[in-house]
């Protein structure tokens, strides 16, 4: 049997991630800051633990694996990364967490390691145009993303490979374009585009209104999540060490996203758009590398998974809403803790 180790499980990739590999048979460990806050997965084994620490990587990278994929990262979407509040946690903590994990994995001879990059290690100069963004792999250099996230990524990539030339580290290694989907981010300050505009349409009554940020212009691709766990397994099984793009080349711009979601949810709702981060004016995943290196791209038009996660997020927000409704009260004074519906006598008995 095989045995991976997924570092960032408790994440939104990581948690997919896990219950592919168990549903292909290997024996997983997953490592995260945090228990998955949606999906409970049947990983083997699970360790709540800071991967800055280099005694927790000591601990949780041992000679027996084949396989690590280093999800763990501090990051969010626009409005998380491109404030410029985050830059130097951003940084500090997923630099730190790659320094600790490829240095490890050489020690403890890793069979093979997959890293997580992302599409913002793109330079701005090729994403200025939203009709035409420049995203091949080869065009990278001369470097300019245009936040410190992308940096940091840029940098980790070159310590893999690095690594890789030095110590023969086997790396594989992805730049994600937006990728999204159920159980992800929706309400926490770190959700991207899609969760963040299916919760608002999801929240707002017929005939409302919704807050987009910028001028709805600027373009970018999605990538349903389980186009992403594909290729992430197809890279790992394969040769190619990459870096390589996993993204949707189906690129739109954010407010015919929105008016996407819109008529998913069938009501009425109205975009205004207003300030707010951006990020770079537009984005495009290119795949004519991915499809030439292992015969695949993804393919699956982006409506069916935003409806998807349309539907998952407007349950949350019906939930929420009915949690909203009930309060903590003790009528007895005693130990036990009831809630009770505002504006009725209803209690519901806690567990
Ligand atoms: P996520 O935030 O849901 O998952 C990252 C996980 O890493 C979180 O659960 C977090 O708690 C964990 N983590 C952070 N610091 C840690 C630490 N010090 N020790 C242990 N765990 C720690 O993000 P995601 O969307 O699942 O992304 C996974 C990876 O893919 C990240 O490296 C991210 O930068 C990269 N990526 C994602 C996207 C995307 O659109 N989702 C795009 C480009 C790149
Ligand atoms: N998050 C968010 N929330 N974005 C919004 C909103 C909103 O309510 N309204 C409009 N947008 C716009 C943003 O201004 C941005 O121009 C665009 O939607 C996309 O925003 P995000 O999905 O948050 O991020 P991104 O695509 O710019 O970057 C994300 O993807 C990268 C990989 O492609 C980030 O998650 C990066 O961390 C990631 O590497």
């Amino acid at each position: 049997m095989k045995k991976a180790l997924v570092l960032g499980a408790g994440g939104f990739i990581g948690g997919h991630l896990v219950k592919r590999l168990k549903s292909e048979g290997y024996w997983v460990r997953g490592v995260d800051l945090k228990r998955h806050p949606y999906s409970y997965i049947p990983a083997n084994e699970f360790i709540i633990g800071d991967l800055r620490d280099p005694k927790v990587v000591e601990l949780v990278i041992d000679e027996n694996l084949d396989e690590i994929y280093q999800l763990a990262a501090d990051m969010g979407g626009a409005g998380y990364v491109f404030t410029g509040e985050h830059d130097a946690d951003v940084m500090h903590n997923s630099a730190v967490i790659n320094l600790n994990v490829a240095h490890e994995s050489v020690k403890k001879k890793v069979k093979k390691i997959f890293y997580s990059s992302s599409a913002c290690i793109y330079p701005e100069y090729n994403q200025l145009d939203p009709d035409n963004p420049k995203c091949e792999e080869s065009t990278a250099y001369p470097a300019s993303p245009d936040s410190e996230y992308g940096w940091e990524k840029l940098f980790s990539e070159r310590l893999y490979l690095s690594y890789k030339r030095n110590y023969n580290l086997d790396v594989r290694i992805a730049r994600f374009h937006n990728i999204f989907g159920v159980d992800g981010a929706w309400n926490n300050g770190k959700e991207k585009a899609p969760a963040a505009l299916c919760r608002k349409v999801a929240e707002t009554p017929n005939n409302g209104t919704i807050e987009v940020w910028g001028d709805g212009l600027q373009t970018r691709s999605f990538l349903y999540i389980d186009e992403c766990i594909d290729g992430i397994r197809k890279l790992m099984n394969s040769n190619f060490e990459g870096p390589v793009n996993i993204g949707s080349e189906e690129m739109i711009s954010i407010n015919d996203f929105a008016k996407m979601i819109i008529k998913i949810s069938t009501k009425n709702i109205q975009i205004k758009n207003i300030q707010g981060p951006e990020g770079v004016r537009g984005r495009n995943s290119d795949n004519n590398l991915i499809f030439k290196s292992l015969g695949w791209k993804p393919t699956q038009p982006l409506s069916i998974g935003v409806e998807k996660t349309y539907h998952w997020i407007y349950q949350k927000v019906k939930n929420k809403e009915a949690d909203d409704l009930w309060e903590y009260e003790s009528p007895n004074n005693g130990s036990t803790i009831y809630q009770k519906k505002i504006g009725s006598s209803t209690y519901k008995k806690m567990s």
